[in-house]
């Protein structure tokens, strides 16, 4: 049985191969026919990376779920700028860096399960000071005016869900870490302009990675609300979330139905959902 109804949501997965090939085995289980991934999917440089990709690839094209992701900030945008320029596209627009691993670039649009999506990916390392340049950080991951204005074009209206993998800056985040005051500012800035973009998108719904947070709540840019899932990294428990596309709110897995209560928790070695509001 699959459910089209139904998007699995994946946070930042790092190049973590056992995580993502366990989310798509996860929803083939659950029957949930297609899986977006919110960014840091961890695009490499090397043999590591090239074969991560070709994991995900033969997970897909075995379980039949289809997998797509957009680009957080710990991604090679070298090899995503040679996609981007040589790749074959799918009919629906998304670039091709496998045949079964759709990239959904900065600007793009699609329909889901009939509702609107906009995707604009990206992010600001504030760990860049420990990174090489070239070798695990690249420039590219910051978003430029020509990518906000694509954006802006390609939407022409309210859409249903934007897509991001930096929360905006109307979003109450708060970093746990130490870094450097220039770099949190810049990260900022880029969340400034997602706020822009979001009050030009006005999403009923924006899902967001980055923060490694899973939190569904609401949000408001400007006396504009809207609501906002979040998704954790690298766990099926806190990574993994359930979006029913009918009423664009979060679903859990029961034995046949969708979506359960929020407050279902499951044991043992079955999923557990839970919800976390972090206003
Ligand atoms: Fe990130």
């Amino acid at each position: 049985m699959t459910n089209s109804d139904v998007l699995m949501l994946v946070g930042d997965s790092h190049g973590n191969t056992k995580y993502i090939c366990a989310a798509l085995t996860l929803a083939k289980d659950l029957g949930v026919s297609r899986i977006l991934q919110l960014g840091d999917l961890g695009i490499w440089p090397g043999e590591e990376g090239r074969l991560y990709l070709n994991a995900i690839n033969d997970t897909s094209r075995a379980t039949g779920v289809r997998f797509d992701f957009i680009d957080g900030n710990h991604e090679d945008f070298d090899q995503l700028d040679v996609y981007e320029r040589e790749s074959d596209r799918d009919p629906d627009g998304s670039v091709l860096v496998r045949p079964y691993v759709h990239w959904w670039p900065r600007g793009s649009t699609t329909v889901i399960g009939g509702r609107s999506f906009a995707f604009l990916g990206g992010a600001v390392s504030v760990d860049r000071f420990a990174r090489k340049t070239g070798k695990s950080w690249w420039p590219q991951e910051s978003l430029t005016q020509q990518q906000i204005d694509r954006f802006h074009a390609s939407v022409k209206g309210p859409v249903d869900v934007m897509v991001t993998h930096d929360a905006p800056a109307s979003m109450p985040m708060r970093s746990t870490g130490s870094y450097p005051p220039e770099l949190l500012r810049a990260s900022y800035d880029m969340r400034l302009v997602l706020d822009k973009a979001v009050r030009h998108a006005k999403p009923k719904l924006l899902c967001h990675g980055h923060w490694h947070l899973r939190h569904y709540s609401r949000s408001h840019v400007k006396g504009f609300r809207f609501k906002t899932l979040g998704a954790g990294s690298e766990s099926l428990l806190e990574g993994v979330c359930l979006l029913d596309l009918r009423d664009l709110s979060p679903a859990t897995h029961g034995s046949q139905e969708y979506p359960l209560s929020l407050s279902r928790v499951y044991r043992g070695d079955e999923w557990k959902s839970r919800i976390v509001d972090i206003r």
